[in-house]
């Protein structure tokens, strides 16, 4: 591709255009500080790429998503979640024996250190699950002393497989300790989906079996959430890692940057809001009215994404799914109903559409995770378990680069001019 021409002052300057698989390319500006002095000013990063990388591709305008180039369709209908895990990380879909290993690895590793206990009972009952996880994901580090060597393949696969395994058996514990009820223990007999649910919600006085419409739901719902390239808490990860921290210490970065409520933390908004609205007993026109103005903080949470212009893809599959699953429970949600209503008039007014403002993936997620029985609290919590792949292959992704460099971003000084220091009794 031609060079990109940059006209600065009486100097017409040059920088080479790095094409990419798809439709997309990118201007390579590492030189420009050096030839003009300058640096870029580009906020949240929106028009900013830090590298290249080939796991995840997001068509923003024509909402394509696509893990390692299979599209998200496909993979939510046919694949499994650990399979999902395995092509993230290591590129490509696993033979039968090779899942098979890593499957047996995975379910090697469900185990906690009976001492992990005592770490979530130093929280108050209280405690949001996403603190407490971030919180456990790094104490892992002081178990494991064996796999945090960034630049030790075996050592990064085996934190990798500790990681995905134990994840699970650690949100579930949290959420056992938060209900009073005692841990359940993971069973290596089940899959990782129905494992996950009878940790959280069976009883050791009777029997449990994991519903199959459940269970299959919510190995699709973390297949969806898997990976999203350099978002949020993804960059969080990469940064952490860019100065070769270890892995649980750099996934524990990402747990807290999902958190945010403009990012994993949405899917428990939306549900927020929707009780807030039923509560307020606001029409949908009020509501909208309300998300529109600039002088009310209020905004349309579950709406709006940075990089799709369109419908988001996992969106419209998790709102397919939440009517075939609540249908299948017998359950009658009025907040689906509620959620759908406020959608059709959201889309059909200017100011969503001429932003392009579109259901997200936090839109639907939660009125699933509510028919599923899981508390609102714990929604981005299980955002952050279908995310833990995707947080572990950029990582590696990142670690794995010889041309990587430590994550140190220019700033534009803005601050006070030089000047003396003042003795306070003078101030
Ligand atoms: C996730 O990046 C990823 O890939 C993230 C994610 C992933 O898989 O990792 O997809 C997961 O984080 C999804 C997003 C979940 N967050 C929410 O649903 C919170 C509500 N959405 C917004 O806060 C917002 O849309 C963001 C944060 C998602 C995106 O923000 P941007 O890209 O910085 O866009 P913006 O805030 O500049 O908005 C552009 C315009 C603004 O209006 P104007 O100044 O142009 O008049 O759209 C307006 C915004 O005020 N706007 C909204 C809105 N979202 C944007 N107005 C009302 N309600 C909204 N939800």
């Amino acid at each position: 591709m031609a060079d990109a021409r940059f006209l600065y002052e009486d100097h017409e300057l040059t920088f080479p255009v790095v094409e990419g698989t798809e439709s997309d390319a990118a201007v390579d500006i590492s030189a420009l500080r050096g030839k003009t002095g300058l640096v870029t000013l580009d906020r949240g990063f929106a028009n900013t790429a830090e590298g290249q990388s080939a796991i995840t591709y997001i068509n923003g305008e024509e909402g394509i998503l696509r893990y390692r180039g299979y599209p998200i369709e496909q993979l939510a209908e046919k694949s499994s979640f650990l399979e999902v895990a395995y092509l993230l990380q290591y590129g490509e879909l696993p033979t039968k024996a090779e899942l098979d290993e890593y499957e047996e690895s995975i379910t090697r590793h469900t185990l906690l250190r009976e001492d992990v206990k005592h770490l979530f009972e130093a929280f108050p009952h209280t405690a949001h699950p996403m603190q407490i996880l971030a919180s456990a994901t790094s104490a892992l580090a002081t178990y494991y002393p064996d796999a945090l060597d960034p630049m030790d393949r075996e050592s990064v696969d085996l934190g990798s497989r500790r990681l995905i395994a134990k994840t699970p058996t650690m949100v579930a514990w949290s959420y056992k300790y938060r209900v009073h009820q005692p841990y359940v223990y993971p069973d290596n007999n089940l899959d990782y989906a129905s494992n996950f649910l009878r940790m959280m919600f069976s009883v050791p006085a009777e029997e449990y079996l994991a519903d199959r419409v459940i269970a299959q739901a919510l190995n699709m719902l973390l297949i969806l959430h898997a990976d999203h390239g350099q978002n949020c808490s993804s960059s969080a990860v990469r940064l952490v890692g860019s100065g070769h921290a270890n892995l649980f210490s750099s996934i524990a970065a990402g747990i807290h940057a999902l958190s945010g409520p403009l990012h994993g933390g949405a899917n428990q908004a939306v549900l927020e809001m929707l009780h807030q609205i039923v509560k307020s007993g606001d029409d949908l026109d009020t509501v909208i009215k309300r998300a529109k103005d600039k002088e009310d903080p209020f905004r349309l949470m579950g709406f709006g994404h940075r990089v799709y212009k369109n419908f988001d893809p996992r969106a419209r599959i998790i709102k397919k799914a939440a009517e075939e699953v609540l249908t299948s429970l017998g359950v009658d949600d009025p907040l689906l109903d509620l959620a759908m209503q406020l959608e059709e008039v959201a889309l059909s007014d200017d100011y969503f559409v001429e932003r392009k403002l579109y259901p997200n993936v936090d839109f639907y997620s939660g009125i699933i995770y509510r028919a599923m029985g899981f508390p609102t609290d714990m929604f981005t919590v299980l955002f952050a378990l279908g995310r833990l792949p995707g947080w572990i292959a950029q990582w590696r992704e990142l670690l794995g680069d010889p041309a990587a460099k430590i994550f140190r971003p220019r700033q534009l000084y803005s601050g006070a001019d030089t000047r003396d220091y003042v003795a306070i009794d003078d101030r």
